[in-house]
This record gives C-alpha cells, sequence and structure tokens, in this order.
C-alpha cells in the first residue's frame, strides 16, 4: 500500500510537535493503542530529529512522518532516521526536489491556484491544504478543487472535531491533519491517557464518517 493510501486508511494525520524526547515512545504507544497508527512529528521542537528514530523500530506499524520541513537538511534528517514521509508548510521546491529525488513522499503545503500548480509541475498531486480554517475552510477547498479534478488534499490548521466531518466528507480529502488529540500540555502533565482517549474519539469519528 502506498503513503497515500495507508494515510487515506487512517483518515487522521497527528500533527505532533514533541516538547522532550522522552515523551515520543508514550506518545506513539498511546496512538497505536487508541488505533490511530500514524504521526507526523513536526521540526517545531529539538526533539524532532530523534524522535523519529527512537519510535520507529519500537512501533514499525506507525505511518511515521516529519512535519515543518522548511529544509533540505530537516528532509535528510528525518529521511535517514526513517520517516517515511514529509511534510512543509509551504511548497518550497528545493525540498520537494530533494525528496523527490531521494524516492520519499513529500506533502508540500499550499493555499493558492499558484502554489498547487508549483507542486503539480513538480508531478505532485497531493498538497497539505494549510492553514486550512482561516484560508476558508472547506468552502475554500471545495472552490479550489473545480479546476484541479486529480489533486488530491490533507488540510490541517483549524480543524478538531467540530469541522473534521465536513472536510473527510470531500472526496479530494484523503486525510485531515490535525493537533487536538496530541496537545503538547498533555505530554507535559504525562497524561497519555487523555492522548489514547482522544485518538481513540478521532478514529470513532472517521469509522462514522467514511465507514
Ligand atoms: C500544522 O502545522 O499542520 C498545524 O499547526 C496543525 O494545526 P492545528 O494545531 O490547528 O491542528
Amino acid at each position: 500500500m502506498s503513503i497515500v493510501e495507508r494515510a487515506r486508511g487512517i483518515g487522521i494525520v497527528p500533527v505532533v510537535s514533541i516538547p522532550r524526547l522522552e515523551h515520543a515512545l508514550p506518545l506513539a504507544e498511546a496512538l497505536l493503542e487508541a488505533g490511530l497508527p500514524c504521526a507526523e512529528i513536526t521540526f517545531r521542537t529539538a526533539a524532532a530529529a530523534e524522535a523519529i528514530p527512537r519510535i520507529r523500530p519500537r512501533f514499525p506499524e506507525i505511518l511515521l512522518g516529519a512535519g515543518t520541513v522548511l529544509t533540505t537538511e530537516q528532509a535528510e534528517t528525518a529521511i535517514s532516521a526513517g520517516g517515511e514521509f514529509i511534510v512543509s508548510p509551504g511548497t518550497n521546491l528545493t525540498v520537494v526536489d530533494h525528496c523527490l529525488t531521494n524516492g520519499v513522499t513529500i506533502f508540500p503545503g499550499v493555499c493558492t491556484p499558484t502554489e498547487i500548480e508549483m507542486a503539480l509541475s513538480k508531478g505532485v498531486d497531493v498538497l497539505k491544504f494549510f492553514p486550512a480554517e482561516p484560508m476558508g475552510g472547506v468552502k475554500f477547498l471545495q472552490a479550489i478543487c473545480a479546476p484541479y479534478k486529480n489533486v488530491r488534499f490533507i488540510p490541517t490548521g483549524g480543524i478538531d472535531t467540530k469541522n473534521v466531518g465536513q472536510y473527510l466528507a470531500l472526496p479530494q480529502v484523503v486525510a485531515c491533519g490535525g493537533s487536538w488529540m496530541v496537545k503538547p500540555e498533555l505530554f507535559e502533565a504525562g497524561d497519555f491517557a487523555k492522548v489514547k482517549q482522544l485518538a481513540g474519539e478521532a478514529v470513532a469519528l472517521v469509522r462514522e464518517l467514511r465507514g
């Protein structure tokens, strides 16, 4: 199964900022036990680079990627650590080229037709729609999908249990990204039971919506 098919099957990509490396394994365990075997570890914290190789061998069944990848160096770090996919907030063609050259799936961020066409010019057609809600949400996505029939999206930014269903109902939506079940405050409090509960609720919601 391709990365995109796996992401579609899961339906939600937890966007995680790990404050400290010791949070990595309890987080992965909570997600897996909740039936949400996916994590985008963002390079917004220093722990990201080491969190990926820590999780990878212990939980090979988790679809594990790196987010907020802004440079080829970060992409390389994530890829060599075992990251299976790369996500970036914007469409940086140097980073896109680096991933494509290395045969690694990248979901570059877009929020305009011009950015979509930049990604398409590289043959990349599954894109992160970011920041989804501030940019106009489902309405904007529906409008922008009209001229780009074959493009698919992973909307992220401002999505939670209240609106995730509206996005997942769109056929062009592969999965939704979101941090609502993996808030760093929960890690700091050691409340991985809450992470598991919120992730489990997210899984139940996807099942209800997609069957
Ligand atoms: C991202 O980087 O994809 C977003 O910050 C996640 O958005 P959220 O925190 O609003 O879910």
